[in-house]
């Protein structure tokens, strides 16, 4: 019997060029130490300019295709996490799927800003656990250095590229599962984060890209205080609806998007920082990509182990959040 689905395999990419808060003093009015001691970020990654976000998703779909000994052709979904797709038509899955060599399953994007992994995962699991589907890739990807107005210090410090992907595959009663996910968006402060033009909203005129409205626009301090309430409480909300505790979760693996957020999530889940995956200060915010870049590198280096309970949460733009817990 089908009791949802399992982490059957997880992989990662990030590019190799290396992007210091040193770097960044010689563009912006900006410090190390002012970096460091808000954000935690030391370095981010930046893709190359002949790589795109699908390349990236490629790379990490095909280590976590490895991990989990499956080959592409026995995918029934591709689902990919990203607010910066290849192009705005078609979805960058569609991408993904032609680099894999495959067709005919769904492929196709999730736009909920760095929730964006935790819902696709969400997805993947509902379409297992109802039968219909057997193998689900869901990737986290973001190429966010090309949507990011590199004169304003008060975001081209936080943000980073990256990709990271799991395979699902069904669970059975002696393996890991997904033991619950929640969603959710509250759109009064879809204006604190967002990209003014290239929508149809505002479409992209010459005035409109001379004043970089086509980039990440943030006010940082309104989704900071949404950001440890809202994370808090689906975490909880999360544990609640599987019957477990915070004595019970191993690792937390939570968006990396400021480390001050990540200590008074854990402050307020009475969560000790030492079970938290952190890897902020090597990559900085690399929005749907962060979770699955951070599980993936605590499963390679051995710290997340089969059996481990894995408590995932994240928040973004919308503002969209969720949580996910999961039995590896
Ligand atoms: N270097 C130096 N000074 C800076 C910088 C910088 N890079 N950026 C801002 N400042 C200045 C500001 O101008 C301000 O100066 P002022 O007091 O003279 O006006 C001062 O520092 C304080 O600015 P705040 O915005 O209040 O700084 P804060 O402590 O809130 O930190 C930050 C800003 C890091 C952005 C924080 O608010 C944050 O992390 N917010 C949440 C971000 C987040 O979670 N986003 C969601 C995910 S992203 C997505 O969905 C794509």
């Amino acid at each position: 019997m089908v009791l949802g689905s399992r982490i059957a395999g997880t992989g990662s990419y990030a590019p190799a060029r290396v992007l210091t808060n040193a770097d960044l003093e010689r563009l912006v009015d900006t410090s190390d130490q002012w970096i460091t001691e808000r954000t935690g970020i030391k370095e981010r990654r930046i893709a190359a300019d002949d790589e795109c976000t699908s390349d990236m998703a490629l790379r990490a779909a095909r280590a976590a295709l490895d991990a989990a000994q499956i080959q592409a052709p026995e995918l029934d979904m591709i689902v990919v996490g990203t607010i910066s797709p290849d192009r705005q038509l078609p979805a960058c899955a569609t991408y993904l799927q032609q680099k894999l060599g495959i067709a005919g399953m769904p492929a196709f994007d999730v736009s909920a800003a760095c929730a964006g992994f935790l819902y696709a995962l969400s997805i993947g699991d509902q379409f297992i656990r109802s039968g219909t589907h057997r193998h689900v890739l869901v990737v986290g990807v973001e190429l966010l250095s090309r949507v990011i107005n590199w004169a304003d210090r008060n975001t081209c410090v936080l943000f980073g590229d990256g990709a990271g992907a799991v395979v699902l595959a069904p669970a059975t009663e002696d393996t890991g599962r997904v033991l619950s996910s929640r969603l959710h968006t509250d759109s009064t402060l879809t204006e604190s984060l967002f990209i003014p033009a290239g929508g149809s909203r505002e479409p992209l005129t010459p005035v409109g890209l001379e004043e970089r409205r086509n980039t990440v626009q943030m006010v940082g301090n309104d989704i900071f205080r949404v950001a440890v309430k809202n994370l808090s409480s689906a975490s909880r909300a999360a544990l609640e609806v599987a019957g477990l505790g915070p004595n019970d979760v191993d690792w937390v693996v939570p968006h990396q998007a400021n480390l001050r957020i990540i200590a008074q999530v854990s402050a307020r889940l009475g969560i000790p920082l030492e079970r938290f995956v952190i890897n902020i200060d090597r990559f900085g915010n690399t929005s749907s990509a962060s979770i699955p870049l951070a599980l993936d590198e605590a499963v390679r280096d051995g710290r997340a182990r089969a059996g481990h309970t894995v408590l995932m949460c994240a928040l973004g733009a919308g503002i969209s959040w969720a949580s996910a817990l999961v039995r590896l």
